[in-house]
Parts: structure tokens; sequence; C-alpha cells
């Protein structure tokens, strides 16, 4: 039978690589992503690919879209197996005493209440089923802390102790919640975002070498364990935060 499979800012990185890992897995994926050129980019190579997907424009902070999200997927396919809660931003880098709060205001917002809001409703929808998976999209910087990365930092520990209370709530229902912790991923985020670190330069290997194993994660390493958590192999495991970061935080 054909799972059915949400993630969000599957436009992009670590989401992308989920959305295609997901697709290959038997599941019609909804990539829910506010760049809805690149979403519908993934749902085409998905295609091409011989997988199920359909695209939707949504921005997580705006909660009519949230809510139009999951009324479609209730219309559409009347259930929901697998969620991924992955839409993020770094935001800008600085210390607390001159960070922006507006910009501090808008890292929480998207990256800890937006989570919020889409387990809420995705753990009504699994409720009702008696059944489903989640993984909400922590960081290194959801287990230590960033200096310089304060919202950040504290946004991704809200992320994941959201997750170990959620997994409480949840395990009575059938529903598992899970995290992953990355360290640095190659994804538009590193790239193109904050530190802009281009791959071949000194600056990227420098970010690299602070994992003992040398190298910054590709998305796809990190869709590999967001996939295993979401799967049946791990139907022991929730409220566990997992460390996928070449061991930076060993
Ligand atoms: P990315 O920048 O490649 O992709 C993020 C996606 O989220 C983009 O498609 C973007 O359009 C979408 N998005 C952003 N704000 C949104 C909003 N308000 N509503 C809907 N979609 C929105 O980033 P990447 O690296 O793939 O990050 C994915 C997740 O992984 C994020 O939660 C990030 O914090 C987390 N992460 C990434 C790490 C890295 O080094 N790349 C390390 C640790 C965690």
């Amino acid at each position: 039978m054909t799972k059915i499979g949400l993630v969000t800012g599957g436009g992009s990185g670590i989401g992308r690589a989920t959305a295609h890992l997901l697709a290959a897995r038997d599941h019609h994926v909804v990539v829910a992503d506010m760049n809805k050129e690149n979403a519908d980019k993934v749902v085409q190579e998905i295609h091409s690919a011989g997988g199920q997907a359909s695209a939707q424009r949504v921005d997580v902070r705006d909660d009519d879209d949230v809510a139009a999200l999951f009324v479609g997927i209730k219309d559409q396919f009347g259930r929901l197996d697998s969620a991924v809660n992955n839409a993020g931003i770094t935001g800008p880098i600085g210390p607390i005493h001159e960070f922006d709060l507006e910009a501090a205001n808008t890292i929480l917002d998207i990256d800890l209440i937006s989570v919020f809001v889409c387990l809420q409703q995705e753990i009504r929808l699994m409720q009702e089923q008696g059944s489903g998976s989640i993984v909400n999209l922590s960081s290194i910087w959801g287990l230590t802390a960033g200096a310089n990365y304060a919202a950040y930092t504290a946004a991704k520990h809200g992320v994941s102790g959201l997750t170990r209370a959620a997994a409480l709530e949840t395990a009575q229902l059938g529903i598992r919640v899970n995290a992953i912790c990355p360290g640095f991923t190659v994804t538009p985020m590193i790239t193109d975002q904050g530190l802009k670190l281009q791959r071949g330069t000194k600056e990227f290997e420098a970010a690299g070498a602070f994992h003992p194993i040398g190298r910054m994660g590709e998305p796809e390493e990190m869709a590999a364990s967001i996939g295993w958590l979401l799967s049946d192999e791990a139907s022991f495991v929730t409220g566990h935060l997992l460390s996928v970061d070449g061991g930076f935080v060993a």
C-alpha cells in the first residue's frame, strides 16, 4: 500500500533528499515549501524517477497555510504515515547583545513554533488512524551550544525538548516522535546563508574539520537516518535525538 509522507521545507537540501528517499520507499510525498518553484522541481524529479509526489506552497509561520496543508492531506489521502518537520533557517550570526530582535523572533518562529504547530496537526491526524511516525530536524545546536547562534541554539534546544515531550504524549497512541541532530551539512543553508561556505575553499575545509570524521555531512546521509527513524525498523525507538554529525558532540 502506498504510504503518505509529508516533508516541510522539502524543496531544498535535507528536505529534498528526504522526499526522494520516502518516494523510493513507496510513499506519495507531499513536498511543502514556501518556495513553490523548488517544491515543483523536486516533485518533477520524483515523477521522473517513477515515484509519487505533489507540491504545496506553505509558509510554516502562517497558521492558515498550515491548516490548509493538513485539510488538503486529510481530504485527498485520509491519512498521514510519515511526517518530517524540516523547514528551517539559520538567520544572521552574531552575539546576543548585538542581535536584531526581529531576526531572533523570526528564527524562533520558523525553527521552533512552526514545528509545534505542525506537530499538533500531525498528531491529530495520526491519532485518528492509531499509527504514524514523525521526525523533527534539531541540530548539533539542539544538544550543545553554538556561540553567535543563540537564537538558533535556543530554537533547536526547543525542538529537542518538544520531540521528547511529544514522544511521551503519543507513545500510547501508536505514534513515534524522534529527531535527528545534524552536524554541518552541505546544503544551500551552508553554502548560501550565514557563513556562505563554498566547496573547495579553506573555510569550507575548516568547517568540515570541526567534525571528528573530518568533513561536513551530505543531505543524503541525513535522509538515511530520517528514513530509518520513520521506518518500522525503528519500531521501538521514540523520544530519541539521533546525532548525525561525524562525531561532533561525541
Ligand atoms: P535549506 O536552506 O537547504 O532548506 C530549507 C528549506 O526550508 C528551503 O527549501 C526553504 O524554502 C524552506 N523554508 C524556510 N522557511 C520556510 C517557511 N517559513 N515555510 C516553509 N518552508 C520554509 O536547509 P537545510 O540545510 O536542508 O535545512 C533543513 C533543516 O535541517 C533545517 O531545520 C535546519 O535547521 C536543519 N539543520 C541543517 C544543518 C545544516 O548544516 N545544513 C545542520 C543542522 C540542522
